[in-house]
């Protein structure tokens, strides 16, 4: 069975995973495997280090996507690399391309934005064996660009990628793994030994600067088809991205919405305390794979690292990152002024 339909989209296709455990088995060891700093194995699956558990659903995907390729309709993806703010980011796409339906829009305020647009790993795993996948028309995606299905590369369809000071992204995890200590019995590494295996690249969908390089690279080629956002950038002028972003997925405001306020809205409906607050996400019952909902808001502010790694050792990540990313344009500004020229005592 197979249908498609347009914009609350539903991608159905029969699956038949029947001999899935036989094939994990067999893909699982023909790839390289490590264990992160937090106990959790990793294997490179497509040049990157995905976390093992997630290695089938994403095979399955890309079988998926190939096989009704016929058929493939033009997706919204939202990529990223875990806690770069995909929450957040969640929460923003679906207000904006929801915004001329109220009743729709107050979704996010009974239910986490996880709930509301979904991994792709999150959809392959809730999907009983041999049923019927339903892919919405925009989701979610840590995946490196390189590693997408090739027939999302090559449809219409639009992804928005959003990173983050890496590392800000690198902290936000490191208190995320240990608040949800997802493997209790390993004593988990200290930070700095954590921090040198973030910089060899393995960490989930790592190493970072191929994943940022990736989509950064693919939106400087097709700047229609690829949104490119930094967290930092949104903090500063969330109306403003808004806006952005709107236009992107061709749903832009009318004069009218603007005047009455709506964008304003939106940025303050979507904002870290706004959504920490809300019940939904306080409710300590409330889980999304198996991560309470309330982990998802921790800080929400930029230049965290500083409250945790010394001045020195960010420095040399910083020229470590400069090297990195080379002459492709992309940046990051690390620190504030007054730490650019701070010491450690
Ligand atoms: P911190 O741990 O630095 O607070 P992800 O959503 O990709 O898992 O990223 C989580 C990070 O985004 C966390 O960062 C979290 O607090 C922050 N975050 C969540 N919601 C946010 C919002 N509405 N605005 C800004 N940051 C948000």
């Amino acid at each position: 069975m197979k249908k498609v339909e347009n914009l609350e989209t539903i991608f159905i296709a029969t699956t038949s995973i029947d001999d899935q455990p036989k094939v994990e088995e067999e893909l699982l060891e023909k790839l390289t495997q490590t264990k992160n700093w937090d106990g959790r194995l990793l294997h490179k699956y497509k040049g990157f280090w995905c976390p093992t558990r997630l290695v089938l659903p994403l095979v399955s995907i890309e079988k998926q996507f190939q096989s009704d390729y016929e058929n493939i309709i033009d997706f919204i993806i939202l990529a990223t690399l875990p806690k770069s703010g995909t929450t957040w980011l969640k929460a923003l796409i679906f207000s904006i391309i929801n915004h001329h339906d109220h009743h729709q829009k107050s979704q996010l305020l009974t239910s986490n934005p996880h709930e509301l647009i979904r991994f792709d790993f999150d959809i392959m795993y809730k999907t009983p064996p041999q049923s019927s996948i339903i892919f919405p028309k925009i989701f979610a995606t840590h995946s490196p660009y390189d590693a997408l299905p090739s027939s999302i590369q090559q449809s219409h369809s639009k992804i928005i990628y959003l990173c983050r000071n890496p590392l800000d992204q690198f902290i936000s995890t490191r208190f995320f793994v240990l608040e949800n200590n997802f493997e209790g019995e390993n004593e988990p590494s200290t930070i700095e030994e954590a921090l040198e295996m973030f910089i060899k690249g393995i960490h989930p969908f790592g190493p970072f600067w191929k994943h940022m390089l990736g989509y950064w690279y693919a939106s400087l080629k097709d700047p229609k088809k690829v949104l490119f956002l930094k967290y930092e950038d949104i903090k500063g002028d969330t109306l403003l991205y808004v806006k952005k972003i709107a236009e992107f997925l061709g749903c832009s405001f009318s004069k009218e919405e603007e005047e009455n306020g709506m964008i304003e809205d939106i940025v303050r409906i979507c904002s870290f305390e706004y959504l920490k607050n809300l019940e939904v996400n306080k409710d300590p019952s409330g889980e999304f794979m198996n991560v309470k909902y309330s982990s998802f808001f921790r800080k929400g502010q930029m230049g965290d690292w500083a409250n945790h790694l010394t001045i020195s050792l960010a420095k040399s990540f910083d020229e470590f990152l400069k090297e990195k990313l080379g002459d492709s344009g992309l940046t990051f500004e690390i620190f504030t002024s007054t730490q650019e020229h701070a010491h450690d005592d």
